[in-house]
């Protein structure tokens, strides 16, 4: 495989008037990879997919795709890229294949190459069943299966897709998901942008966190989450625990060599919260002998990885979930004036 990446984005900058929807945006998708950008509602994401796509025309900043700057050549670049809008706007008269049809015509493909084309991609996501009956007749992750058959249809070397399972049942979006790591076994490039933390966490060899159009984090999934370090462990002396008692676990746990930082939740019945550093052995186990030792009971413990949302909310200060409500509320605020 070349050293030249099949996406490289340097520096981007969009407005919209006044509007900054990307103000500084680097990131670089090897050949092959899956790649995410990820981010909540008016982070930048569509702008920045859109300016690789050849839609939007940068302010600054540099665009190539497998090599071929987007500004110079978008003809070049429009033949090597596939792209699978965010909002699908299937004409509901025509059937599937008439319009896998009209896409092929749009590429000039003559018409024997583009019958064979169009068998293949409804064959690969599995739509040859459906081919024949109008899109309207379609459930939301049929069409977005159609979506995603249009964007290959002239074997793209890279596809890009703009949130791609939003809005659907959770088996569509495992049938999307599947197909994705299809495509990249057939040595397809992937960009996909979400903001399901989750999406990206299962899929992406790497990613780019995006909020308020920059790149806030970059890195495979596993050294973001290492980055912020430690596995969260959450231990109940008792369902609802006094709160000296909560504070005298506390403080036996403090002591542990392998435990950072220890918080009471008040919220979980003052349970505690810690961060630790595994060190080979079960720290589970670890914390309950050493609670024990003193005459302390664990009543219950869960344990668990950090997330993206952790890394997300190590960057902004706040979760995902929390800036998607606030974008939410932003969006009401302008659509009331
Ligand atoms: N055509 C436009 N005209 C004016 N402002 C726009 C336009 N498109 C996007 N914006 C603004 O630019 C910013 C970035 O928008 P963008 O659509 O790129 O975000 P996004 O991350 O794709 O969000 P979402 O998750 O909601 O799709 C937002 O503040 C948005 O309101
Ligand atoms: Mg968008």
């Amino acid at each position: 495989m070349s050293d030249t990446p099949a996406i490289s984005v340097q520096q981007l900058q969009k407005r919209y008037g006044s509007t900054v929807a990307v103000a500084d945006v680097s990131f670089q998708v090897q050949p092959g990879q899956i790649y995410g950008v990820l981010g909540p509602n008016g982070a930048g994401k569509t702008t920045t997919l859109h300016c690789i796509c050849t839609l939007l025309r940068p302010d600054a900043g540099q665009v190539e795709v497998c090599g071929i700057p987007v500004q110079e050549n978008p003809k070049a670049v429009r033949e090597k890229l596939g792209f699978v809008a965010q909002e699908v706007a299937l004409d509901k008269v025509l059937t599937g294949r008439e319009l896998l049809q009209l896409q092929a015509d749009i590429y000039h493909m003559p018409r024997p190459l583009a019958q064979e084309r169009i068998t293949a991609v409804l064959q690969l996501l599995d739509l040859t069943d459906r081919a024949d009956e109008r899109t309207g007749t379609y459930s939301g992750g049929l069409r977005k299966r159609l979506d995603l058959a249009a964007g290959l249809l002239h074997q793209p070397q890279v596809l890009v897709l703009d949130e791609p399972t939003v809005g659907l049942d959770i088996q569509s979006r495992l049938v999307i998901w599947d197909f994705l790591r299809q495509l990249k076994a057939m040595g397809i490039t992937v960009l996909l942008s979400s903001h399901y933390l989750e999406e990206i966490d299962l899929l992406a060899d790497r990613v780019a966190i995006i909020d308020r159009g920059t790149v806030i984090a970059e890195g495979t999934p596993e050294e973001l989450k290492a980055r912020v370090g430690g596995e969260r462990i959450t231990v109940k002396l008792q369902e609802f625990a006094p709160k000296e008692l909560a504070e005298r676990g506390a403080q036996l746990l403090q002591s542990l060599p392998f435990v950072q930082k220890v918080l009471i939740n008040s919220a979980q019945g003052n349970a505690l919260n810690l961060v630790v550093q595994r060190n080979g052995e079960d720290p589970l186990n670890a914390i309950r002998s050493h609670l024990q030792a003193h005459g302390l009971e664990v009543f219950s413990s869960s344990q668990s990885r950090p997330s993206l949302d952790d890394v997300y909310l190590a960057a902004t200060g706040q979760t995902l979930l929390d800036a998607e409500l606030a974008a939410a509320e932003a969006n009401l605020g302008k659509k009331k004036k």
